[in-house]
């Protein structure tokens, strides 16, 4: 594996622009800032004669043009991102279309999706690119090329916009707005749960989306946390419209058992593979995703997906108090509603949940649950309520390791 470098890939950032680049991203500085830090950086190593002086961090946080506190931040995004771009350096694929391939952002059911670069409108993209497996079949290509057209249509801030499909020599993809931040199924996955406050947030914006989706006919069929997308200013994001019921459909995947996906959210009527599937569905799902969002649990468990859709179907939901007493009633009774085992019995539309959302937020004390993190800055004091000395103290233990562990900057 050794010799000359391969001159169709790019090279992956160094470490100092891969900081920059991210602070930007994640809106904490902007690039002329990260270019004079880079500049003193630089001025300051050759004062030195040429040994590593301050890092950049450091010398934006002592040019008071970013917060400390949001230094670990860029740290854990800096490492997800060197994963990603070593990852597409095993993969062969480098250029497909007119999009050059940058990292590899993750997998799921349909195949890899990647971060490019779109050469004709100069932007950075998302780039899910179908799995070899499932273009072999003519018929599943165009299905899903005819859904993505769908979905393309659709523009609203709560979901990812799209900007079209293609078929590289019958590769086809999809390209979509780059979502610079996590998934909510990362979130739940690092967090457990997340305040009522922001999850209630979370829950009326995808409803939003949902609304205006289901106004057009669209109905979405896999609304889970990890089709959630959380950007790092906070906005919240819902993809992959319509591509849900292409997999599930697909028999050979189904039944080799594999890219099923999860069942944790699905709908009684969607366990039954009823043919009166409709947008109230995604409804029931939605609820699902606020149950975890609220508990940390999923509303079934089970050891395997046919345990947890017979549930779904057939077991009664648990009040969400059980598991978390501090959340509201109102909460909790929005959950419970939305997942209804009778479709009639739940919301006739996502926008009447939305009142109910916002019904819920309004009537929650104000300061009881700080939206600390989730997209959103941490208030200063946030840090175990201890008052900013404690906190900012913490911050800079923390702040110490992981420069420790991350060195180079
Ligand atoms: N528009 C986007 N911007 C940034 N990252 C994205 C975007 N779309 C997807 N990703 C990343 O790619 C990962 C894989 O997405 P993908 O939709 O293929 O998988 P999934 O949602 O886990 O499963 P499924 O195939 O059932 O949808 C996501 O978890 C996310 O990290
Ligand atoms: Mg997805």
């Amino acid at each position: 594996m050794t010799g000359a470098p391969d001159p169709s890939v790019p090279n992956p950032p160094n470490e100092r622009q891969l900081f920059g680049e991210i602070g930007e991203d994640l809106g904490l500085v902007t690039g002329a800032q990260v270019a004079q830090a880079l500049q003193v950086q630089s001025q300051r190593r050759a004062a030195a004669g040429g040994r590593a002086q301050d890092r950049l961090g450091e010398i934006l946080v002592e040019r008071g043009e970013l917060a400390l506190r949001a230094i670990p931040k860029i740290l854990l995004e800096q490492q997800r991102r060197r994963q990603g771009h070593s990852l597409a350096g095993v993969f062969r694929l480098r250029q497909i279309g007119s999009y050059e391939i940058i990292a590899v952002l993750g997998s799921g059911g349909m195949g890899l999706v990647y971060k490019a670069r779109d050469t004709v409108h100069d932007r950075i993209v998302a780039l899910k690119v179908l799995a070899l497996r499932l273009t072999a079949d003519e018929e599943f290509v165009m299905r899903f090329e005819r859904e993505v057209r769908a979905a393309s249509a659709l523009s609203h801030p709560n979901i990812v916009g799209g900007f079209g499909a293609g078929n590289d020599g019958g590769r086809p993809y999809l390209a979509m707005e780059y979502v610079a931040g996590r998934t909510l199924g990362e979130w739940l996955e690092a967090d457990g749960r997340l305040p009522e406050r922001r999850a209630l947030e979370v829950a009326r914006d995808v409803a939003q989306a949902l609304g205006y989706a289901h106004e057009r006919g669209i109905v979405h069929r896999d609304v889970k946390p990890d089709n959630v997308l959380i950007a790092a200013d906070g906005a919240v994001k819902l993809t992959d419209f319509g591509l849900a019921k292409l997999i599930r459909e697909d028999r050979r995947v189904t039944q080799s058992g594999i890219a099923i996906g999860t069942t944790d959210y699905i709908a009684p009527e969607q366990v039954e593979a009823s043919r009166y599937i409709d947008h109230r569905a995604d409804l029931y799902s939605l609820g699902a995703v606020l149950f975890q969002m609220v508990t940390g649990q999923v509303p079934f468990d089970g050891p395997n997906n046919n345990e947890v859709m017979l549930k779904h179907l057939n077991e009664k939901v648990r009040d969400p108090r059980r598991l978390a007493p501090d959340i509201s009633a109102r909460t909790a009774a929005v959950i419970l509603r939305l997942m209804a085992k009778r479709a009639a019995d739940r919301y006739d539309t996502a926008g009447e949940l939305v009142q109910d959302i916002n019904a819920a937020l309004r009537a929650l004390p104000p300061e009881s649950h700080p939206a600390a993190a989730h997209g959103r800055d941490a208030p200063a004091t946030a840090a175990g309520g201890r008052g900013p000395g404690c906190a900012a103290a913490l911050l800079l233990l923390v702040l110490f390791a992981l420069y420790l562990v991350n060195c180079a900057l």
